[in-house]
């Protein structure tokens, strides 16, 4: 399989799309043309209380300022929801599938209307307004979304936080965002494995003490597993909420208004939140959703990601809402309680459109394809995938046997910060390049430069930026605009700098070379080499570590971590380093190998040199390249030495 493998458009994938490649193309050169026409008319994909009369408004030039559709008017959950109850009120909008269980919630429209009244006027009662924030740590239950769209609802600002974070982490980011609510759940209970949550939560808020916000804590039970409740401050979710009445006017909010907060991982320690906004990230969920996804009123979603993530918030929830989809979410494992789990479930709930990452790809390939076959999945017609790069192997693996041939198989690339799809193919009107995420959708201007900032044209490698601002871009970095603008902009003025890297072909399509800054892809989940080390060298044993991916056949990369003991005597071994790394930020992001070692390879004036460690640590050892500009060149065969003798 090379890059000149070309996979014609699926005939089933013309029938259902919306636009023949010649309309792309009249679409993509409108949107060069006129961009505030072209928005505006994008704009038409979502339900405003007053429309908006400009798109864009500012700069990514000076201070960078980020405004869309300014002087529209909307409650995001008004687009998701109430716009759909004229047609589609009985429509199923939500599933909710158990692990291990036969069991199902299904939401209609009408159901699911209901549900996020209640919840918007208990929030409301507990002095919940516009602008507040809410925490939400749940599992993958039909509550996550309505929690997120009750915040919507009354203008409130959902922080979602990933169930894998640890009370540290937490913390931080109660204390960062001044939730004033917490939404949370006894457990998250997915195969043998129970993460308590609100044990968790109870430590965090513990830890944050004063510098909390937090008011309230209501507490869903998904299992019986009993749970201390603190009567002053915790709610039992159901008791409380369920009283409250079915319907709830919504707040008209601005459209630049923020929606939610989101956290992510950079190149500092210190957590980070993205700011989206109301009216532009709406519009962004509706329209990457609506034109690599092509909704029909029939179809079913199942987007496997987390909704504590990007692809949770646009892919699971907002997305496909506001295209009046039926969205699937599965709180479970691929192989529990046997493999083939995810297969049946498609089978069972007639999914038309499966969307995950390639490390689930990569894992249930290796489980072979006579489970795959075992299952009837003739409901599916799309295949989705996000997160890292796909090697073409397993993109044709997905394609050929879970595919059957005939869906094409839609590799999308994104960030936290873009809110939704760059670079992805519109079905039925482009051709596939298996490993590559094809190209940016229409009215996505993107270049690639030189390390200096320089555009290349044509074919070339280099790094990926955008030119122009789209309706989903993050805004800013939660309290800390200047963070936003050096982390993006300072790259190339005028340019945001993605962190990654690409290679674009002679045909224009764009190949993905992963992150060039000191973020690490693991199994899709983004970790901050900086925050590893960072929570590594609080640790008093150590003077100084360094944390690395290199890369593994599974997640994608595998994190390795080296470390300085402060002195030979000192006694700390590698489970210290992964257990402090699991209370700083949370078993997600423990290191898969940990080196203890005298030292570490420096240039002359004293930085590590990280890509000598990930050639050492792969065991690349025949490419280490000059090592002239080491101060100690003897370094590099005593890490060897650790590496690779000591097994
Ligand atoms: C980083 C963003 C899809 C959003 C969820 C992740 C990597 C994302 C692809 C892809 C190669 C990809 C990039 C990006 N990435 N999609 N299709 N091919 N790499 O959001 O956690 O903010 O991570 O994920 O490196 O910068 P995120």
């Amino acid at each position: 399989m090379s890059e000149h493998t070309i996979i014609p458009v699926h005939p089933q994938s013309a029938e259902y799309s919306l636009l023949t490649p010649s309309q792309l193309q009249a679409m993509t050169r409108r949107a060069e043309r006129d961009p505030d026409g072209f928005w505006l008319d994008q704009a038409e994909r979502i339900h405003w209380h007053s429309n908006p009369t400009r798109a864009f408004c500012g700069s990514f030039q000076d201070d960078v300022e980020i405004n869309w559709y300014h002087d529209g008017t909307l409650n995001a959950s008004v687009s998701c929801i109430d716009s759909h109850l004229g047609d589609r009120a009985d429509q199923v909008a939500l599933i909710s599938h158990r692990d291990g269980t036969d069991e199902a919630e299904k939401l209609t429209y009408r159901m699911l209307h209901e549900r996020v009244c209640r919840l918007a006027n208990a929030l409301q009662h507990l002095g919940v307004s516009r602008g507040d924030r809410v925490a939400i740590s749940l599992p993958m239950v039909s509550e996550a979304p309505i929690a997120m769209l009750a915040c919507a609802r009354i203008g409130a600002v959902h922080v979602v936080l990933f169930g894998g974070l640890s009370a540290e982490a937490i913390a931080e980011r109660l204390v960062d965002s001044g939730a004033r609510v917490v939404i949370t759940a006894n457990e998250i209970a997915r195969g043998a494995k129970r993460i308590p949550l609100k044990h968790i939560m109870d430590e965090a808020l513990k830890k944050a003490g004063a510098e909390s916000a937090v008011e309230t804590v209501l507490v869903l039970r998904t299992t019986d597993a009993p749970v201390a409740m603190l009567p002053e401050r915790d709610l039992d979710f159901h008791d409380f909420v369920d009283w409250f009445e079915p319907d709830c006017i919504p707040e008209i909010m601005n459209a630049e208004d923020p929606l939610f907060l989101l956290y992510t991982s950079g190149s500092t320690g210190k957590p980070k939140a993205v700011v989206h906004t109301t009216g532009g990230y709406m519009v962004w969920a509706a329209y990457t959703m609506g034109m690599v996804y092509t909704h029909r009123p029939n179809d079913v979603l199942w987007c496997t990601a987390d909704v504590a993530w990007i692809t949770g918030h646009t892919s699971v929830v907002y997305g496909p809402l506001a295209n009046g989809s039926t969205t699937m979410m599965f709180d479970g494992l691929p192989s529990y309680p046997q493999p083939g789990r995810w297969w049946e479930l498609i089978e069972r709930h007639k999914v038309t459109m499966l969307f995950t990452a390639p490390t689930a790809i990569r894992s249930l390939m290796r489980e072979g394809d006579d489970l795959v076959n075992r299952y009837d999945l003739s409901s599916l017609r799309l295949l989705g995938t996000a997160g890292e790069p796909i090697s073409p192997d397993a993109w044709m693996w997905y394609h050929d046997v879970v595919g059957k041939g005939s869906c094409p198989v839609v590799d999308t690339w994104w960030q936290t910060e873009t809110a939704g799809i760059m670079l992805g193919p519109i079905p039925g009107a482009q051709k596939l390049k298996p490993g590559s995420a094809t190209m940016p959708l229409p009215g996505v201007s993107m270049v690639l430069t030189d390390t200096k900032g320089d555009v290349i044209e044509g074919a070339g490698e280099g790094c990926l930026c955008v030119t122009r601002s789209w309706p989903g871009q993050a805004r800013t970095l939660w309290k800390d605009h200047a963070r936003f603008q050096q982390t993006y902009f300072s790259f190339s003025p005028g340019l945001y700098f993605t962190g990654d890297g690409a290679r674009r072909d002679a045909d224009g399509y764009y190949w993905i070379t992963g992150r060039m800054d000191d973020v690490i892809n693991i199994s899709g989940h983004r970790i901050g080499t900086a925050e590893i080390e960072e929570a590594v060298g609080t640790d008093r044993r150590i003077t100084e570590c360094a944390a690395v991916g290199v890369p593994h056949s599974v997640k994608g990369h595998a994190l390795v971590v080296f470390a300085i003991a402060r002195d030979e005597q000192t006694s700390i071994t590698p489970e210290d380093i992964t257990r402090q790394v699991s209370l700083a930020i949370g078993r997600y992001a423990a290191p898969d190998e940990v080196f203890i070692v005298p030292d570490l390879p420096r240039t002359r004036s004293g930085k590590i040199v990280r890509r000598l460690l990930r050639k050492i640590a792969s065991g690349e050892l025949d490419t280490l390249g000059d090592l002239s500009m080491l101060s100690d060149a003897d370094s590099v065969d005593m890490l060897i030495n650790t590496v690779w003798k000591e097994e």
